[in-house]
């Protein structure tokens, strides 16, 4: 954890944050493995929900998943609605909902979707409150991250126990922003430092976490290599066979420096995923090739 100078045995995969979780001592997340947990997944459809949903499952807990979308519980986190029913009974939530399409979304979401989560959690006797948030996001002052950043301040001072895990950029939102772009034949990359993560990876450790007790504290998680961003895109081009132009951007300012200085990165993850954006760009390949 952030807090705690004391680091976690890397994470070299899924399955091995789970074995670990099984053998977990009692302070440990993971000591509540075999305990059949309720578990609510709100924004269980998206890249990670659907993950930390499936990992859920496979160690045995009822998950209920929740989004505006759901065919299980349809809620609205920007209202409120649908909370009330949806959380009733659950043990443990886990926030996965997000909307970076635009300020006044993320801020509906995590924002005012945080205030309504905690607020209809305490009454249903949800105990503990798992938060994911991303890794670094103080350090670059652009506007999602201030929204990230209060959506944090808002679990540690709210009613619930809670965890917090940080998560570096998500293969899948790399590999996206690459084929978007790519479509136009040009990929404009900014010079930052990143430290990708592929949202299974991810999920092993926020589902180790929600089994757990709350760690009043921050898990990290991030990639097997530090990388520029620019490398990451020369990488999807030769593996994808694409070509597009790849445009350097200067992002000014404090941001920028942030970036280019690897203020989305951890060279000392609480758990660090072993595959990298090469090998999920190949397995999505293979994948799409069967
Ligand atoms: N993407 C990354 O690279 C990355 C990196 C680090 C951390 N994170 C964090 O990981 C979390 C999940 O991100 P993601 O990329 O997996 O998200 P995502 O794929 O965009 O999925 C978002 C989910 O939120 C739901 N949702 C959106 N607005 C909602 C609302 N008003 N009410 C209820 N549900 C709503 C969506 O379902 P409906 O549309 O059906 O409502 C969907 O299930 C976020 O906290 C994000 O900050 C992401």
């Amino acid at each position: 954890m952030e807090s705690d100078p004391k680091r976690a045995e890397p994470v070299a995969g899924p399955r091995e944050a789970a074995d670990r979780a099984a053998d977990a001592p009692a302070d440990r997340p993971g000591a509540r493995r075999g305990a059949r947990l309720t578990v609510a997944v709100a924004g269980g459809t998206g890249t990670l929900g659907r993950e930390v949903a499936g990992e859920l499952r496979r160690h045995g807990h009822e998950v209920r998943v929740l989004s505006r979308r759901s065919a299980e519980y349809r809620v609205d986190l920007a209202t409120g609605e649908g909370l009330a029913d949806a959380l009733a009974g659950c043990d443990v939530v886990v926030d996965a909902a997000n909307n970076p399409s635009s300020a006044k979304g993320a801020r509906l979401t995590l924002v005012e979707g945080t205030r309504h989560l905690l607020a209809a959690g305490a009454p249903a006797g949800v105990r503990h409150h798992v938060c994911v948030s991303l890794l670094g996001c103080e350090r670059v002052p652009v506007g999602y991250n201030r929204v990230k950043e209060e959506q944090e301040r808002l679990v540690t001072e709210g009613p619930l126990p809670w965890s917090i895990v940080r998560a570096a950029q998500f293969h899948e939102l790399v590999g996206r922003m690459f084929t978007t772009a790519g479509r136009r034949r040009v990929l404009p990359v900014p010079g930052a430092l990143l430290q990708p993560v592929a949202a299974a990876e991810v999920a092993a450790v926020v589902a180790e976490v929600a089994e757990g007790p709350e760690a009043r504290g921050r898990v990290t998680v991030a990639g097997p290599e530090v990388v520029n961003a620019r490398a990451l895109a020369r990488t999807w081009r030769s593996l994808t066979g694409r070509r597009a132009l790849l445009l350097p951007v200067r992002v000014p300012g404090r941001a920028g420096r942030a970036l280019r200085a690897g203020a989305l990165t951890d060279e000392r993850p609480d758990y660090r995923g072993s595959a990298t954006f090469a090998d999920w760009v190949m397995s999505q390949r293979d994948a799409s090739a069967r």
